[in-house]
C-alpha cells in the first residue's frame, strides 16, 4: 500500500510537505495547484510552488513531489508542462477536482468533468508534451453533479496515457460534505488496470481499510486528516506491516509544530498566527488539549505573542 499526501492550496506548502514526510508514512506529495491560463508561466512560478525542484524534486526526507497543473486549455497545459519538464519534476499531476466557484467559472478544475473529451484532450496534450519518463497523473472527483459520466471520464483519461489516477470520491456538488462514496470507485478499479488512488474522508486506520476494501484500490491519499492526526499515515503503514507504532503525545507534537512554525516564519514572516490557528482548528478534533489552546490563541495577531502562547502549551 502507498499513501499520498493530498494537495491542499494554502495549506500543504513546501514546509508542510517537509514536515509531514519527516513524520513518516507518505510515499508521494503533490504541490498546491498552479493555475494555467492562456499563457506560458515563467520557471520561477513553478519553483515557487515546488522549491523541491531545486533539489531533485524531493522533500528533505526524499519523498517525490509531483507538480500539479490546473487549466482548461489543452494547448497551454501542454506548453506549460513542457516548460516544467526542463526542471525535471518527478511527475506532473493534473487537477480536475477543484470545486471553487472562481476556478469552475473560468473553465477549470471540476467543471471540466462535464466534458470528458476535453479532459482527455488536456491529459493527452500534457502527456505528449513531456518525456515518457516523466509520469503524468490526474486527480478527479466522481463527477460534477453526479457520477453518471465517471466511467467515460476515466476512459478518456486512461486512453490519453496517465500512469495513475486519484479519485476524490465525491462530486463537485458534494464539495466536502461527508460521506465520501468509496464504493462508487469499485467499478473503475474493476475495469481499469492503472493504479487508482482512493481519496476523501479517510480520518482513521479503520477508514483507510474500509476505503481500500470498498473501492478496490490499493493506495490511499490523505488530505485534512493529515492535519488532524499528523502521524496517521505512519500508523496506517505500521498496521499494514503488522508492526507497532508509538504516536507522539500532545506535548511532543506541539514541540514539532512550534519548530516547524519557527522555520516557516523565516520565509513567511507574517504567517505564524494564521497558520497556527488554522492547524489547531484541525488538531482539536484529535487532541483535546488543542481545543483549549485554540481558544487561548484565537484572537492573537502578533507573532511573538503567538509563539509565547504556543510554547506555554495549554
Ligand atoms: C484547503 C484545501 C485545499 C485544497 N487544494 C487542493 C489543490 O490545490 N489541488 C487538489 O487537487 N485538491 C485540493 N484539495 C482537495 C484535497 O486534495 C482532497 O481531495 C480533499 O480534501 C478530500 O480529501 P480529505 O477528505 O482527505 O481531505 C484541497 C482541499 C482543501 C480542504
Amino acid at each position: 500500500m502507498r499513501i499520498f499526501l493530498a494537495p491542499m492550496e494554502g495549506v500543504i506548502d513546501y514546509e508542510m510537505r517537509n514536515l509531514f514526510t519527516q513524520l513518516g508514512g507518505f510515499d508521494r506529495c503533490v504541490t498546491e495547484f498552479i493555475r494555467v491560463n492562456d499563457q506560458l508561466l515563467p520557471e520561477r512560478v513553478f519553483l515557487r510552488y515546488s522549491p523541491e525542484l531545486e533539489r531533485g524534486g524531493v522533500t528533505d526526507s526524499g519523498v517525490p513531489v509531483y507538480l500539479q497543473l490546473l487549466g482548461g486549455s489543452p494547448k497551454f497545459m501542454g506548453l506549460n508542462a513542457a516548460r516544467v519538464q526542463v526542471l525535471e519534476p518527478p511527475g506532473i499531476d493534473i487537477n480536475f477536482g477543484c470545486p471553487s466557484n472562481t476556478v469552475t467559472r473560468n473553465n477549470g478544475g471540476s467543471r471540466l468533468l462535464l466534458d470528458p473529451q476535453l479532459v482527455g484532450d488536456i491529459v493527452a496534450s500534457v502527456r505528449e508534451s513531456v518525456d515518457p519518463s516523466i509520469p503524468v497523473t490526474a486527480k478527479i472527483r466522481l463527477g460534477f453533479s453526479n457520477a453518471d459520466s465517471l466511467e467515460c471520464i476515466v476512459d478518456k483519461i486512461v486512453e490519453a496515457g496517465v500512469s495513475e489516477l486519484s479519485i476524490h470520491a465525491r462530486t463537485r456538488e458534494d464539495r466536502y460534505k461527508p460521506p465520501a462514496y468509496w464504493a462508487t470507485v469499485k467499478a473503475i478499479t474493476e475495469k481499469f488496470s492503472i493504479p487508482i488512488i482512493i481519496n476523501g474522508e479517510i480520518w482513521s486506520i479503520d477508514n483507510a481499510y474500509s476505503a481500500l476494501e470498498q473501492s478496490g484500490c490499493r493506495d490511499i491519499m490523505l488530505g485534512r486528516s493529515a492535519l488532524t492526526t499528523p502521524q496517521l499515515a505512519a500508523c496506517i503503514k505500521a498496521r499494514h506491516s503488522g508492526s507497532e507504532f508509538q504516536e507522539m503525545d500532545w506535548p511532543e507534537l506541539l514541540d514539532v509544530i512550534v519548530c516547524y512554525l519557527y522555520d516557516a516564519e523565516k520565509k513567511h514572516p507574517d504567517f505564524v498566527c494564521n497558520r497556527s490557528k488554522q492547524w489547531l482548528a484541525f488538531l482539536l478534533n484529535a487532541y483535546p488539549p488543542a481545543l483549549t489552546l485554540f481558544h487561548k490563541v484565537k484572537r492573537i495577531k502578533n507573532t511573538k505573542e503567538m509563539f509565547n502562547a504556543l510554547r506555554s502549551g495549554i
